[in-house]
């Protein structure tokens, strides 16, 4: 079986986009059994109340925003390649409402969750014993990995949209389009469950 992992690999250098229901159901599997391991660990080693600063209704509304314009996005274009191969029709329309709602939901992401997510924060209460961030370092990452990803998927078909380039040249923008969009997905699908983690007072 490892004697095939060159060879996948390559196939997954010169098809990127041949290779992507494939890469898809293995990425989205494999977060899933992490996610399930760790929060078995998580749970078997007990509680860790930390006193973190509640999300106000803004942060709130933005985060959910966020998730509800990525899942939409998601569904209609994994399930999509998953099933036929490729996203056609209404779940094309279904995709566009996602788009147009994560092209608004991302900015103020930006603006919002950028303080928080901060490495090497300085400020008055930093240098206290007490002071606990409102992300641990997981979240922070994650945070900057979905704005880079969320902006190369936008960037992408912004692109994609000026006569600027041949078929060759929108083919690799749509691969970009499809790794960008599935690293957007995971990166926030992690920080959902780490959220969730901390909300818990497992972490
Ligand atoms: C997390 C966010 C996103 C994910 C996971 C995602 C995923 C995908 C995938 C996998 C495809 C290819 C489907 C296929 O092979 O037939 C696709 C196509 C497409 N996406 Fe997205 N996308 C996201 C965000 C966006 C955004 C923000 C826009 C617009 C600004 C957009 C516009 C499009 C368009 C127009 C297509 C069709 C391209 C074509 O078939 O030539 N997507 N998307």
């Amino acid at each position: 079986m490892l004697n095939n992992v060159p060879a996948s690999l390559a196939n997954l250098l010169e098809h990127p986009g041949k290779v992507y229901p494939t890469v898809v159901a293995v990425t989205l599997i494999a977060v899933v059994v992490v996610i399930i391991l760790h929060l078995i660990l998580a749970l078997l080693g007990g509680r860790a109340p930390r006193a973190r600063k509640r999300f106000n209704w803004w942060e709130k509304l933005v985060y959910l925003g966020a998730l509800a314009s990525v899942s939409v996005l998601g569904v209609t274009s994994f399930y999509t390649v998953l099933r036929f191969g490729g996203m056609h029709g209404w779940w094309l329309f279904a995709h566009m409402f996602g788009a147009g709602a994560l092209t608004a939901v991302l900015p103020l992401a930006a603006l919002t969750w950028c303080g928080a997510s901060r490495f090497g924060q300085s400020g008055p209460q930093a240098g206290d014993a007490a002071y606990v961030p409102r992300f641990f370092w997981l979240p922070r990452v994650m945070f900057w990995l979905f704005l880079v990803a969320g902006l190369g998927v936008m960037l992408t078909m912004l692109v994609s949209m000026l006569p600027l380039f041949g078929t060759e040249g929108l083919e690799i923008l749509l691969d970009i389009h499809r790794y960008a969009g599935l690293l957007a997905v995971v990166a926030l699908l992690i920080h959902f469950y780490c959220v969730l983690l901390q909300r818990a007072q497992l972490r």
